[in-house]
């Protein structure tokens, strides 16, 4: 079953024309990361499939569904079958770890527990601190939290490891693997850690300059004469100076 669709994607903000005619598309249960220099477009290619940002031109279908196409009931319907890693509002602020998830849980009308919760994602010794005391790491982690408490069928996450030490990094990819094994969810992510490409996506999306320069399978990009994806990386992606 095909998740995302996108065909010939084209994003401008003013005259800078970001996203040139992209194609994707995911299917049912893939972990899919998406790469590429900073400013190439990869954070602007996931808000348009959160639907949170407008497109010029091209076609988006999220479950076999066109989103230009789609009513305003429609969209929202959709959007309940995606999770993603927000950013934390001011509304956050006020709340305590522990009462977030209390209320999300009741947002979402989610049969998670959240001890369960907790438990899992080792949120126990700052259940009663307020969000915005948080580290940025801790930030992070009670925001994918929610994100899975919603049980999403396709969950996006705009750099989840970024800032992460160690142990929260392979806490995290260990939820996202049993997120997809459990329940079949597809998961597109962006990454500037070719290590945790390799180790747990099935496929990767290179863009560069807004445009796809190659979409395929990690296992015959590897096959094709790299030791490693960062060897491909560094092999595929020239370094300039100016990166946008
Ligand atoms: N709201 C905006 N208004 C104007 N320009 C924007 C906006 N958001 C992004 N851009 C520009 O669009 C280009 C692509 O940005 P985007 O954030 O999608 O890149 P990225 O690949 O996610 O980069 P990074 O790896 O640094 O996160 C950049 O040149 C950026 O400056
Ligand atoms: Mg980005």
């Amino acid at each position: 079953m095909t998740i995302v669709q996108v065909q010939n994607l084209h994003k401008s903000y003013g005259s800078h024309h970001v996203l040139r005619g992209i194609d994707f598309k995911a299917n049912a249960g893939e972990i899919i990361g998406v790469i590429g220099k900073n400013g190439a477009g990869k954070s602007t290619f996931l808000e348009v499939i959160m639907t949170v940002k407008s497109f010029d031109e091209g076609d988006v279908q999220l479950f076999g569904q066109s989103i230009q196409e789609a009513s305003g009931l429609q969209l929202k319907a959709l959007r309940q079958r995606i999770s993603a890693i927000l950013q934390p509002t001011q509304f956050y602020k006020s709340l305590k770890v522990e009462e977030l998830l209390h209320l999300f849980r009741a947002y979402y009308q989610s049969d998670v527990k959240v001890e369960q919760l907790i438990a899992d994602f080792s949120l126990a010794s700052h259940r009663k601190t307020y969000f915005d005391k948080l580290s940025g790491g801790w930030k992070q982690k009670v925001s994918l939290a929610i994100a899975f408490l919603a049980k999403p069928k396709l969950l996006i996450l705009d750099e989840p490891t970024t800032g992460l030490d160690p142990h929260m990094r392979q806490m995290l990819w260990s939820y996202i693997q049993h997120y997809n094994q459990k329940t079949g969810g597809t998961v597109i992510l962006t990454t500037h850690s070719m290590d945790e490409i390799e180790r747990f996506c099935d496929k990767v999306m290179l863009i560069e300059k807004g445009r796809v320069k190659q979409f395929d399978t990690v296992v015959r990009l590897l096959a094709s004469g790299y030791a490693s994806m960062n060897d491909y990386y560094l092999q595929n992606v020239p370094h300039e100076e100016d990166a946008s």
